[in-house]
């Protein structure tokens, strides 16, 4: 039982709707509301204070695509924590291929650099005892019918993982949509990985699936922001079925994965083979390169080279 949960990316979106919910959990007893704007912070306190009528929350500012700022953040928890949820990310928008002071590019550094520097120092300094929860998408095994081919690396080697994270592996050609898929791969594969390393935690990977009422789709490219908002929501998921849900489903799934034993360390659950929605299921049963242990251990590698 987690009494208490670090969140990322809670002041908005999945982050805040799972902290929601997990202070509802009658074992929460802090929830921790990482943040990188102070004022967001304060204003998703306050109404998941109003809410849920619980006073467990607490704030601590960082940036999850700067190194130095969650080293910074990490010093400031003093007690240790349960689990960690590493929800802050997506795709970033305009600035994603811009090449950040680590060398990897704005949309890597966000889904991963910082996560991967937040456990580890927290594993380092004694600081987490139970779980962490990594919120991987089912752009990583594809959806046929939509026509989301699965990621498919070459090799995954240590080269090749590094190149998807400064972006050189996409050319000069970088779609941050597609490049989207590979980043969730490599930060899904070190999770693998940290699970084999880690026995005595939890280390766990959990797509939301196609969630409504985030800000997610602000980022895409004007003119497939269009289509989604217009026809692809309203006409053709539902039309499909099983390939779109609420905020509050998409959330449980992470509440789920961290706190059900059911949701094994070492494994990513997300939708059935081409599905969006319903049932999660181990992704590895159809997208088998998650088994691989080299292409897992080369994904950690692969990350430090640039830590
Ligand atoms: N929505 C979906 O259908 C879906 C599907 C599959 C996977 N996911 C994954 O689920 C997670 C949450 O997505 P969402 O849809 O809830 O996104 P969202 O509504 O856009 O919220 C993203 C959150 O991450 C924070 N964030 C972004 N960059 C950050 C940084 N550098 N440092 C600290 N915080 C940062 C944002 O803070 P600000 O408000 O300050 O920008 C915001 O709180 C992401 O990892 C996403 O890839 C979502």
């Amino acid at each position: 039982m987690n009494e208490s949960i670090l969140v990322t990316g809670a002041n908005i979106g999945l982050g805040k709707e799972t902290a929601r919910q997990l202070a509802l959990k009658k074992e929460t007893k802090r929830v921790i509301l990482f943040c990188r704007n102070q004022v967001k912070a304060e204003e998703a306190k306050k109404d998941l204070e109003e809410k849920t009528g619980k006073k467990i929350f607490e704030i601590i500012i960082g940036d999850v695509s700067d190194a130095n700022s969650v080293k910074k953040a990490v010093e400031k928890i003093r007690e240790p924590i349960d689990a960690v949820i590493l929800n802050a990310g997506g795709m970033v928008g305009k600035t994603a291929a811009k090449v950040t002071p680590s060398g990897m590019n704005e949309l890597a550094a966000t889904n991963i650099l910082g996560h991967v520097i937040l456990v580890e120092e927290l594993i380092k300094h004694n600081k987490l005892k139970k779980a962490v929860l990594y919120p991987s998408a089912e752009a990583v095994p594809g959806v046929k019918m939509l026509g989301m081919k699965p990621v498919a690396m070459k090799t995954s080697s240590v080269d090749a993982f590094a190149a998807v994270l400064d972006g050189s592996y996409f050319g000069n050609k970088f779609d941050a949509v597609q490049a989207y898929g590979y980043v969730k791969y490599a930060a899904t594969m070190w999770m693998l990985s940290m699970a084999r390393k880690y026995p005595d935690l939890k280390f766990v990977v959990v797509s939301p699936g196609n969630t409504k009422g985030t800000l997610a789709p602000n980022n895409l490219p004007p003119a497939m922001k269009f289509m989604l908002r217009y026809f692809m929501m309203p006409v053709v998921f539902p039309l499909i079925g099983g390939m779109v849900h609420k905020l509050e489903v998409g959330a449980k799934r992470f509440v789920d994965g961290i706190s059900d034993e059911h949701y094994r360390s070492g494994v990513f659950y997300a939708s059935k083979e081409g599905k969006l929605s319903g049932d999660m299921v181990d992704q590895s049963t159809f997208y088998t390169d998650l088994k691989n242990n080299s292409f897992q251990d080369n994904a950690d590698e692969a990350i430090h080279r640039f830590i």
